[in-house]
């Protein structure tokens, strides 16, 4: 059975100048459609943060695919971290700057017992600025974030430095 970093490399495409001229974007929707990738990713970022979380995050978009695999097998709750507008209020938005453009993300106010610990899972780690502001906006409704869990991390452009000081988990870094 191939390793999940293995799968990772085996199925993710590569897409030159997309969503704009010069990045080259990492496509995992097809590791994550595959069901050896889709288990092995999440079985090896639950078991990284194993017993130390409450609740599990993921991020809008294909951190919610992570997210509810991750908090299903580990027996938790998953929590939607949602780009700005899609959400009733009341909500806690934290706005920050991506690879190639701005956008915020909100999660429902009062919706965490003060001391919750949160996993935290997105497809790609890249700048780090939607994990960086994703943890912002859980410590701000009381949680403890645990660590962050990310499928691939792209080390070039910085998050984990951005991140310094949390767990960072990346089941592949290129
Ligand atoms: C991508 C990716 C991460 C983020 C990584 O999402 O899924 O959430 O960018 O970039 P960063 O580390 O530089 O912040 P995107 O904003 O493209 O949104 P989508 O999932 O809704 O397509
Ligand atoms: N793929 C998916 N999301 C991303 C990427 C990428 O290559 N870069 C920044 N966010």
């Amino acid at each position: 059975m191939p390793t999940a970093a293995e799968l990772v490399d085996r199925l993710t495409l590569e897409v030159p100048d997309f969503p704009e001229p010069g990045v080259l974007f990492r496509d995992l929707t097809p590791t994550l459609a595959d069901a050896d990738g889709l288990r092995t990713i999440t079985d090896e970022l639950v078991a990284a943060f194993a017993g130390r979380f409450d609740l599990v995050a993921g991020i809008e978009a294909r951190g919610f695919l992570l997210g509810a695999a991750a908090a299903y097998a580990a027996g938790t709750g998953v929590v939607a971290v949602r780009k700005a507008g899609k959400l009733p209020p009341n909500t806690l938005v934290e706005h920050y700057e991506l690879e190639y453009g701005v956008a915020a993300l909100e999660i429902r106010a009062g919706q965490l017992a003060p001391g919750t610990r949160v996993l935290v899972l997105d497809d790609v780690l890249a700048t780090g600025g939607t994990v960086d502001a994703t943890c912002t906006l859980l410590e701000r409704a009381g949680a403890v974030v645990t660590g962050v869990g990310v499928v691939l991390e792209l080390a070039d452009l910085g998050g984990r430095a951005r991140l310094s000081g949390r767990e960072v988990h990346a089941v592949r870094t290129v």
